[in-house]
């Protein structure tokens, strides 16, 4: 083909992208932003692609390297598995490779793409969901940090360790509200809170994507299951999603757009059906909402296989309909199916699937691939002495230390039985969780690993002055009972001062298709629990949990709880920080802990209804359960500290646009301590109905011994906006209730203005 007849087709092609983008109504009358068209490069590449080559670079293969295990068991078939993706991706057969662990190979993959016939450089994605080899706390867990900058540095800290060992694309953040503690990937969530969500998932796309894609230490960002994952029915994973598009848009929907609006260039295609229909194959969410409504201009890509369920969905006849539902509604990328590479060239060429379509797509994952350099320098991210110089730096650790100590949340300290003394008591250290390299990194780690991370027994020895003072006891496996077990952990306990019980969930109990049907400890860890309670010795109780836990029994009336989460490389240490008072707790419930399993889902924010339940005491026909009060045992935003908090002497002061709400915050007690002061709003009365409380604003302040600070917050219209039933956000004039609080359900201080 010669350059004038490349140059027209490229033309045409440039031309009939216009047509596509004017076509849709959202432009033509300018309500979205227009969209940038592709690049010469990318339009001259495409006009020269064959439908095979168009429909590879639609295709992320699953590395054929991504398992050391097979490699170790069969090395021969292994490397016959990676040869046969080496000839894929030399045939320009493949777009990009995914959790693959080698940079070598990965290197030698990329070559075999520059050797293809057009030399388009592959992309390399992974699961780098908190950390990449320093492993940070579990996101639920960091979330509780109510630190979204710090969210960010340890996002930056994992870009920077991936990029240097051959990564250009993070699966992550998964920015998921999940308000029913059944569903095992609460855990990889910013918890129940759209605002706490939606400025986490802000944060931790700046922290991955850094300056510039074009930078080697940038990976691309990927805010994930678009939409509405975490509101499966009954918590079970996959399970259906059915709910009004306006609660989509009021609670789901914010963090996405918060994400992309932070920069992200790509987005993943949830499991879960909306309404009936499989958002894999959703053309509303995936072009109207996203594309036509938002202007989003990155790639979707499926989640793994997620186009190919469209069969099991009930949608789709056959592999060859559910890639063609799948390319229609929205979907520019494959993960792992490989339905598109067998079928849209047939599709295409029967005219099934426009070309322009096809065309579309391509464009969308040759433009990321640019904006990440990777036409410029394609081992960019491949280069093998980068990684020794920035994994497992000293910085790295010691940001894997504050953001471990900042995730841990002080449930309750009966008789300040915490900081416990560096020395002089005898401390028996009882549970599963006790110590060994287990269950330290949490679910969801590709590539860090418990063996890399501090247990809490060496934890709590480095912090004391007389380690021997310390004793070790397991007491009970996690979900299994200890041949004498118990009876060991109450002679160990009879001879300490103190018992501090470490107990949980396995790192397997939350996590992908990890839902729970009871969220409590396991039944021998309680019962390993009621035996140690009954010595009459101080307990303080580690939680190690993915997901709010209903508390029982000697677990709920010990004398002091800390819920630890998965804390990653430095467990630890961080741990012990807070144990024997070198930190201050600072760390927030970022999702409630009910009373009852009944009460799932369970949120702060819910509504007030036409009889709504008195929190202190019992009130017939209202909105409760026999013999359970509609509150939380530990409500969102609960953490105590080692401080003594007072708030009090609010002001609401109100101005044209908006109000002012101030308090003033003390410490009465004898140590210094970080207080989170958060602002609640109530819409009393609107078009809609509005939840009893909605978090408007937060702030984390630091407050000395017998100090005090003035905490004021800035309210605008804005602010206080509802969506209406058209799904239009505008303010209503009217009355509001406000509080300046500890947590969600906490008094703090209250106050009203209108507006
Ligand atoms: C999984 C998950 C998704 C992950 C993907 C790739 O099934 O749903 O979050 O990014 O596969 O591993």
């Amino acid at each position: 083909m010669n350059s004038c007849t490349l140059q027209r087709r490229a033309f045409l092609l440039g031309s009939s992208m216009v047509a596509v983008w004017m076509s849709s109504p959202g432009r033509a009358f300018g309500l979205t932003k227009p969209v940038s068209l592709p690049s010469e490069r990318v339009r001259s590449l495409i006009a020269r692609m064959t439908l095979e080559e168009k429909a590879g670079q639609l295709t992320l293969a699953f590395a054929a390297y991504a398992g050391a295990a097979v490699a170790a068991h069969n090395p021969a078939q292994a490397q016959m598995q990676v040869d046969n993706q080496r000839e894929q991706v030399r045939g320009g057969l493949v777009g990009g490779i995914f959790n693959g662990r080698s940079i070598e190979t990965s290197r030698a993959m990329q070559t075999a793409a520059l050797a293809s016939r057009l030399g388009i450089p592959l992309i390399f994605g992974a699961d780098v969901i908190h950390g990449y080899r320093t492993i940070f706390p579990v996101p639920l867990g960091e979330a509780a940090s109510f630190e979204p900058s710090l969210c960010e540095r340890t996002a930056r800290a994992a870009a920077i360790e991936a990029s240097a060992d051959g990564l250009d694309w993070t699966f992550a953040p998964m920015v998921d509200i999940a308000r029913d503690a059944r569903w095992g990937r609460s855990v990889e969530g910013s918890g129940e809170d759209v605002l706490l969500g939606s400025d986490i998932a802000a944060a931790r796309v700046r922290g991955f994507q850094g300056r510039s894609l074009r930078d080697a230490d940038a990976i691309l960002a990927c805010p994930k299951h678009f939409a509405a994952y975490g509101a499966g029915e009954s918590g079970l994973d996959y399970n259906a999603v059915d709910m009004s598009e306006l609660r989509l848009r009021e609670t789901y929907l914010p963090p996405f757009k918060a994400a992309f609006d932070a920069g992200a260039l790509s987005t993943m295609a949830a499991f879960n059906e909306i309404n009936g229909v499989p958002c894999h194959a959703n053309r509303w969410l995936l072009d109207g909402v996203l594309r036509k409504e938002w202007g989003f201009e990155g790639l979707v890509v499926s989640d793994f296989n997620g186009d190919l369920e469209l069969i099991k969905h009930g949608i789709a006849r056959d592999e060859r309909d559910a890639a063609r539902l799948a390319i229609m509604a929205g979907v520019d990328l494959s993960m792992a199916s490989g339905i598109y590479l067998k079928h849209l060239p047939d599709l295409v060429a029967k005219g099934e699937v426009p070309t322009d379509r096809l065309d579309q797509a391509v464009a969308r994952v040759l433009t990321v691939k640019e904006r990440l350099g990777l036409f410029d320098d394609p081992f960019r991210r491949l280069d093998l002495q980068r990684a020794k110089k920035v994994t497992g730096t000293p910085a790295h650790v010691a940001l894997a230390r504050e953001a471990a100590s900042k995730s841990i949340v002080m449930l309750k300290n009966e008789g300040t039985v915490l900081p416990l003394p560096r020395s002089g008591k005898k401390i028996a250290l009882i549970g599963p969780f006790s110590e060994g390299p287990h269950d330290l990194v949490g679910p969801w780690t590709v590539f860090g690993t418990d063996q890399e991370c501090v247990d809490l027994a060496t934890g709590m020895r480095a912090a004391m002055s007389d380690p021997t003072l310390l004793t070790v006891t397991q007491g009970s496996s996690t979900t299994i009972p200890l041949d004498g077990g118990i009876e060991a952990a109450v002679a160990a306990a009879k001879e300490a001062d103190v018992v501090v019980l470490a107990l949980g969930e396995h790192q397997r109990m939350s996590g992908e298709a990890s839902s729970r049907g009871q969220i409590v400890i396991p039944e021998p860890q309680q019962r390993l629990a009621e035996a140690v309670a009954a010595t009459g010795k101080p307990i303080v109780v580690l939680l190690k949990n993915g997901r709010a836990l209903v508390l029982e029994g000697a677990v709920a009336e010990a004398s002091a709880i800390l819920v630890t989460w998965f804390l990653g490389a430095q467990t630890g240490h961080a741990i012990a920080d807070i144990l024997f008072g070198k930190a201050s707790p600072s760390g927030r419930l970022p999702v409630s802990f009910p009373r009852d399993p009944g009460q799932l889902p369970y949120y702060y924010a819910h509504k007030p209804t036409g009889r709504p339940a008195e929190s202190k005491r019992y009130t017939p026909f209202t909105t409760r359960f026999i013999g359970l009060s509609n509150t939380a045992l530990y409500p969102f935003g609960h953490g105590l500290t080692y401080g003594d908090i007072a708030y009090e002497d609010i002001a609401v002061i109100s101005a044209n646009d908006g109000v002012t709400v101030g308090a003033l915050i003390s410490n009465r007690g004898a140590r210094a301590a970080t207080e989170v002061v958060q602002l609640y709003v109530q819409i009393v009365t609107a078009s809609l109905t509005q939840p009893v409380r909605e978090l408007k604003a937060y702030r984390k302040i630091e407050l000395a011994a017998g100090g005090s600070q003035r905490v004021s917050f800035q309210l605008r219209k804005a602010d206080l906006e509802i969506m209406d039933a058209d799904h239009t956000r505008r303010f209503e004039a009217g009355t509001f209730k406000v509080w300046v609080a500890p947590s969600a359900e906490a008094d703090g201080v209250s106050g009203s203005f209108k507006l």
